[in-house]
C-alpha cells in the first residue's frame, strides 16, 4: 500500500499539482466576459453536441492531460451523449442529498475520490465556415456540473466553475477546417459544489449545449434591451445599448434607431396575460441579431410589485429542469411542454429553483407568458449544519464566485421580458457576499426587482419572502402585523415555496389562495415543486434518493413535484389550476343568476366563451352558451342563467359553468377550460332501505333478503351472488409523506403518532350478534393492543327483501390524542374491473384537496383509480360519491361517502417503497370512507388545517347495497 502526499491545499497554492483549480474559490480563468444571449443570428453556429468519447477516473488527477493532445489514440473510450450526465449513462451513480453536502465540510477541499470525466470530440467545420482571416470564434459552454477544464487543438483554454451558467472561450485562432480536438475534463466535485448545494440529484457532465459560434468581424458582443412600457401614456420606449454600435429596427412599431438611442412610440405591454411579443434586428457592421422585444415595466410602488402599473398576484411553481432519463439535459420539446403545461394549468409564474434555467426555457417564457424569478445558481444550504460557520457567502474569499455567478445570470437573461426579478439564490444563509451581489445586480439593471429568501430583514431585497409559512401567519403578514423591520413592513410579501407536493397532496392551497386575494400586500406564492425527480429505473420503475447505495441520502424527499416523473400531472397540479383559476364563477344555482369575477391583472375576458349545463344526477340534459360581458380585470357581473330546462326529470340538479377558450391560442386548443363552477340546484333523495324483510337464523346463516352471513361472528358472505369477504370498520390508510411529515418538523406529525397508537392493527373484538324482527345487529369494539381507547362499532343490517341497509354507528371511547386517518368500512370482492360512480370525480379528492372534484357520472377500472405516487401511499380517493357500481355490486351512500378500490391491501400499500412492490392479489380492496383525514403539506410545511380534521367523535353513516343485475 503506498500513500500519496499532497501539499495542504489553501486559498492559494503555488505549485500545487495540476488540478489545483478544482479547489480554488475563484471563478477559473481564460473564459471571456459574460453577454447577452441569444438563440441564434446570421452568424455560422455549429452545435458540438452528440456523441462524445469518455473516459472516467476515480480522482481529479488519475489521469494526465495528454488526451487533450492531437493524435491521442482513445481506442478503449466510452461513448458518451452530450448534453448528458455520465451518471445517467452507465458511469457511476447518481447521489441524492437534500441539503447535507456529500462530502466532508470543509471549504473549500473535497474529497480525493473525486469522479473525473474525461470528454473528447473531434469535429470538423463546416464546408461553408468563413475564412479565418473573417473574424473569430467562440466556443460556448451553457453547462457543466461542476467544473470543467478545457483544451482545443491541444492548447489550454482554461478552467470554469458555476454549473448551471454559460462560459465562453475565444478560440478564433485555434481552430482548422478539420480535425480539431476538443477535450474537457469534469470533476464532480470542486469549490463550486459548495455553492451548489441545492435539494436535488448530484448529476456531473456536459449536461447543456456545447456550440461553436463564428464571431464576424464586427459582430454583437454584449447588448441590453431596455423596453419599458408607460401604461398612462400607452407608449413603449426603447434603447438597446450594445458594445458594438449598429441600429436597432423594429418594423411593426415603424422603429430604426441607433443603438444608444432611446425611442418612444405608441405599443401594446407585454405581460404573462398577453405575451406581445415585437420582432426587431440589432445589426451591427458584422452580424443581424434577432431580438424579440416586449415593453414593460416592473417596480416597486405603494409596496407592492407592479408592472405596467399594475399589481400582479403570482400563482405560480418552482421549476427544477428534471426528465426522468436525461437528469437536467433537457431538450427543447420537454421544455415547450412544460412551459404548455404551465399554461394549461392557469400557471402564471415560475421560479427558476435553484439556478438559471437553460436559456430556450426563457424564450418559451417570453413567447407564452409567463413571469420568472430567475435565481442564482448559489445554495449553501449544508452549512447550516456547523451553525453556518465558513459559509461562502460571509467569506470574503469567495466573493469574486458569487459576483461571478451573479453576473453571468444578468447578462446571460437580462434581454428577456419575461424576467421581471432577480433571485440571489436559495438558502444560503445570511452575509455581505450576498449583499454584494444584491449591489452589482441594482447597479447593472435598476429595471427588476431583487428577491432572496434568506434575508428576513429584506435589507438586500425588494420584498419579503418565506417559505412554506402556515395560513395563520401569512394572514398576519398580510394585515401588516408580523412586526420585523421598517424596511420589511414597507414591502410586498410572497411565499417562494409553499404547498410542499410531495406524494398525496399538498392540501390547503385552496385557503392560502383566498388568504392571498384578501390582502394586497400578499402577492401569491410558488408551489413546491414543479416535477418529481424520480430517475427511471428498471428496478422500480422510478428510483429516489438511497436506491444507488447512496452513503447519505434523503430518499424520496427529491419526489416532491405537481408532475409525475413522467410529466403526467398529479391530482395535485389538478387542484391547484382550480384554485388560481382567473375567472371566479360563483353561485347557489337557485338564485337563476351568477357571479363572474375577472381575476385576470391584465386580460379581459374576451378570450374566453362561457357554456351552461343542466345535470340531472350527473347526466346532462341541457346545454348551451351563457353570454357574459367582456369584463375588464377586477371587474364582476351578475349573469343570469337560462330557466332550467321544462323536460328535466325528477333527481339532484346541479348547474355547471365553464369559461372556454374561444379560440386556438399558442398554448391551448379552442374550448380548453380555464375555469369553472358548479351550482346545486336541488338536493338528492336519501337513499334508504325499508325493513320490510328480518333476518332468519338458519343452519350457521343468517339470511336477510339478498345477503347471508355467518351466523356465529355476524360477517357478511354475500349479497346475491356477489361474495364479499372481511366487511369491517377500517381507520387505517397507508400514511402519505405528508402525514408522516419531516423529521425536523417540531408539530405534531400524525403519521408516526397514529402508528405508534397502533391505528395501523386495530383489533375487532365481537361482542354480540343479534338478531330481531326487523334487523341483524352485529356489537362490535375496534381497538388497539396496548392501549385503552377505542371504538364501539354497531353494524345494523337491514332489507326490503332485494337491497340491503348497513347503518354504521360508531361511538368512540377513552382518551381519544389523535384524529383518525380516515373512517368508513372495507371489504373484499373476488372479482372487479370497471367501476362506475356519480359522484366528485374525475380524479381523487381528499378534504383539504377537493376543489377540483367536479360532481358528475364517471367511470374507470381499478388500476386507473390509483394515482402512481413514486412512493407508494394513500392514493386515489373520489369524495361526494353518491352511488357506484363495481364487481356486480352497487353501493348508495347516506350521507355522500369517498370510494377506494385497489387489488391490494391498505396494508400492502403501506409496506411498499416502490411501485413495483405493488402486486395484484386475488381481491379487489374496496373502502367506502365516511371521512377521510385532510392531507396538509407537512411533509416540508403546515400539517393540514385544524377544519380538515377526521375527529374521533360519535359518528353514523349508512350504505345501501344490491347486487347489480344485467
Ligand atoms: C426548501 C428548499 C427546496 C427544497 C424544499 C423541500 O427548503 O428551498 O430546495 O429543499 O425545501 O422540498
Amino acid at each position: 500500500m503506498s500513500f500519496r502526499t499532497s501539499p495542504p491545499l489553501g486559498f492559494a497554492r503555488a505549485g500545487g499539482p495540476p488540478s489545483e483549480y478544482v479547489e480554488d474559490v475563484s471563478p477559473g480563468s481564460g473564459t471571456l466576459p459574460p453577454r447577452a444571449r441569444y438563440a441564434a443570428s446570421d452568424a455560422k453556429s455549429l452545435s458540438l453536441n452528440g456523441s462524445w468519447l469518455f473516459r472516467l477516473s476515480d480522482t481529479a488527477d488519475a489521469e494526465d492531460d495528454s488526451f487533450a493532445r492531437e493524435g491521442y489514440d482513445a481506442a478503449g473510450w466510452a461513448e458518451l451523449r452530450v448534453p448528458g450526465h455520465w451518471v445517467l449513462q452507465g458511469h457511476g451513480s447518481p447521489v441524492y442529498t437534500n441539503h447535507l453536502y456529500p462530502f466532508p465540510v470543509d471549504p473549500p477541499r473535497v474529497p480525493t475520490e473525486n469522479p473525473t470525466g474525461d470528454h473528447l470530440r473531434v469535429f470538423d467545420l463546416p464546408g461553408d465556415w468563413p475564412d479565418r482571416s473573417d473574424g473569430g470564434a467562440v466556443l460556448r459552454f451553457d453547462g457543466v456540473e461542476s467544473c470543467a477544464r478545457v483544451w482545443l487543438n491541444g492548447t489550454e483554454l482554461g478552467e470554469f466553475k458555476g454549473s448551471r451558467l454559460p462560459h465562453e472561450f475565444a478560440v478564433g485562432q485555434l481552430l482548422r477546417p478539420a480535425g480539431n480536438v476538443l477535450a474537457v475534463r469534469v470533476h464532480q466535485w470542486s469549490a463550486g459544489s459548495y455553492l451548489e448545494d441545492q435539494d436535488q440529484w448530484w448529476l456531473p457532465g456536459i449536461f447543456r449545449d456545447v456550440t461553436l459560434l463564428h464571431r464576424p468581424a464586427g459582430s454583437a458582443l454584449d447588448f441590453f434591451v431596455h423596453a419599458s412600457y408607460d401604461h398612462v401614456a400607452g407608449t413603449g420606449t426603447l434603447r438597446v445599448d450594445s458594445d458594438v454600435d449598429g441600429r436597432v429596427t423594429v418594423p411593426d412599431l415603424g422603429i430604426d434607431v441607433a443603438t444608444g438611442e432611446q425611442v418612444t412610440v405608441p405599443a401594446e405591454p407585454w405581460s404573462a396575460e398577453i405575451p406581445r411579443l415585437y420582432d426587431g434586428v440589432l445589426a451591427t457592421e458584422g452580424e443581424r441579431v434577432p431580438l424579440r422585444i416586449g415593453f414593460r415595466t416592473v417596480e416597486l410602488a405603494d409596496g407592492l410589485i407592479k408592472v405596467n402599473g399594475r399589481a400582479v398576484l403570482f400563482k405560480g411553481v418552482n421549476r427544477h429542469e428534471w426528465h426522468p432519463e436525461r437528469g437536467r439535459a433537457l431538450d427543447l420539446a420537454t421544455m415547450r411542454q412544460d412551459v404548455l403545461l404551465m399554461k394549461r394549468h392557469n400557471v402564471n409564474a415560475v421560479r427558476t429553483s435553484h439556478y438559471p434555467p437553460h436559456p430556450a426555457f426563457l424564450d418559451l417564457c417570453d413567447e407564452l407568458g409567463l413571469w420568472v424569478v430567475d435565481e442564482c445558481d448559489l445554495e449553501t444550504h449544508g452549512f447550516t449544519e456547523q451553525a453556518w460557520r465558513d459559509n461562502p457567502v460571509d467569506d470574503d474569499r469567495w466573493t469574486p464566485a458569487l459576483l461571478d455567478r451573479a453576473a453571468r445570470m444578468v447578462e446571460r437573461d437580462k434581454n428577456h421580458p419575461a424576467v421581471v426579478v432577480w433571485s440571489l439564490g436559495n438558502e444560503a444563509g445570511t452575509g455581505r457576499g450576498l449583499t454584494a451581489m444584491a449591489e452589482w445586480i441594482r447597479g447593472r439593471d435598476s429595471s427588476r426587482l431583487v428577491h432572496y429568501e434568506g434575508d428576513l430583514d429584506c435589507r438586500d431585497t425588494d420584498m419579503y419572502s418565506r417559505m412554506y409559512a402556515g395560513h395563520a401567519e401569512v394572514e398576519r403578514i398580510g394585515r401588516g402585523l408580523d412586526g420585523g423591520t421598517h424596511r420589511r413592513r414597507e414591502l410586498p410579501f410572497i411565499l417562494c415555496e409553499y404547498g410542499h407536493a410531495m406524494g398525496n397532496g399538498p392540501g390547503g392551497l385552496a385557503d392560502y389562495q383566498r388568504i392571498f386575494e384578501t390582502y394586497d400586500r400578499l402577492q401569491g406564492g410558488f408551489v413546491w415543486e414543479w416535477i418529481d425527480h424520480g430517475v427511471k429505473d428498471e428496478r422500480f420503475g422510478y428510483a429516489y434518493g438511497g436506491d444507488f447505495g447512496e452513503e447519505l441520502h434523503d430518499g424520496n424527499f427529491v419526489c416532491d413535484g405537481l408532475l409525475f416523473p413522467d410529466r403526467r400531472p398529479s391530482p395535485g397540479l389538478v387542484e391547484y389550476k382550480k384554485v388560481i383559476e382567473p375567472v371566479a364563477i360563483e353561485g347557489d344555482g337557485t338564485g337563476g343568476s351568477i357571479r363572474v369575477t375577472n381575476k385576470y391583472d391584465f386580460a379581459d375576458l374576451t378570450a374566453l366563451a362561457f357554456t351552461w349545463a343542466y345535470q340531472v344526477d350527473g347526466e346532462t340534459v341541457a346545454s348551451g352558451a351563457l353570454p357574459v360581458p367582456p369584463l375588464a380585470p377586477g371587474e364582476s357581473a351578475e349573469v343570469k342563467l337560462p330557466e332550467p330546462p321544462a323536460t328535466a326529470p325528477a333527481g339532484e340538479a346541479h348547474w355547471t359553468v365553464r369559461a372556454q377558450l374561444a379560440a386556438d391560442t399558442a398554448w391551448a386548443p379552442r374550448e380548453h377550460v380555464v375555469a369553472w363552477g358548479q351550482f346545486a340546484v336541488s338536493a338528492r333523495p336519501v337513499p334508504s332501505v325499508p325493513a320490510s324483510d328480518g333476518p332468519v337464523a338458519g343452519a350457521g346463516l343468517i339470511t336477510l333478503g339478498p345477503a347471508s352471513f355467518d351466523a356465529r361472528s355476524g360477517a357478511l358472505r354475500a349479497i346475491g351472488g356477489v361474495s364479499v369477504t372481511g366487511l369491517r370498520l377500517d381507520v387505517w390508510r397507508a400514511t402519505t409523506d405528508n402525514d408522516d411529515g419531516a423529521a425536523w418538523q417540531s408539530d405534531i406529525r400524525y403519521g408516526p403518532l397514529w402508528r405508534r397508537l397502533g391505528l395501523h392493527r386495530m383489533r375487532h373484538r365481537l361482542d354480540a350478534v343479534e338478531v330481531d324482527d326487523d334487523a341483524l345487529t352485529v356489537r362490535t369494539r375496534v381497538a388497539p393492543a396496548a392501549w385503552e381507547f377505542g371504538l364501539s362499532t354497531v353494524y345494523r343490517w337491514t332489507s326490503d327483501g332485494t337491497r340491503l341497509g348497513l347503518t354504521v354507528s360508531v361511538t368512540p371511547d377513552g382518551d381519544w390524542t389523535v384524529p383518525l386517518p380516515r373512517l368508513g368500512i372495507r371489504f373484499g370482492l373476488a372479482a372487479a374491473d370497471r367501476v362506475r360512480w356519480y359522484g366528485g370525480g374525475p380524479g381523487e379528492a381528499y378534504p383539504d384537496s377537493a376543489t377540483a372534484s367536479v360532481v358528475g357520472r364517471w367511470q374507470s377500472t381499478v388500476d386507473e383509480l390509483q394515482t402512481p405516487y413514486v412512493r407508494p401511499q394513500e392514493n386515489g380517493a373520489r369524495s361526494g360519491v353518491r352511488w357506484a357500481e363495481l364487481g356486480g355490486l352497487r353501493v348508495e351512500g347516506d350521507p355522500e361517502f369517498s370510494l377506494t378500490a385497489r387489488r391490494w391491501t391498505t396494508e400492502h400499500l403501506d409496506a411498499a417503497a416502490h411501485l413495483t412492490d405493488l402486486t395484484p392479489g386475488d381481491t379487489v380492496w374496496v373502502n367506502l370512507d365516511h371521512g377521510l383525514h385532510g392531507l396538509g403539506s407537512q411533509s416540508c410545511g403546515p400539517g393540514p388545517l385544524p377544519r380538515y380534521f377526521l375527529r374521533a367523535e360519535p359518528t353514523r353513516f349508512s350504505f345501501v347495497l344490491s347486487e347489480v343485475l344485467a
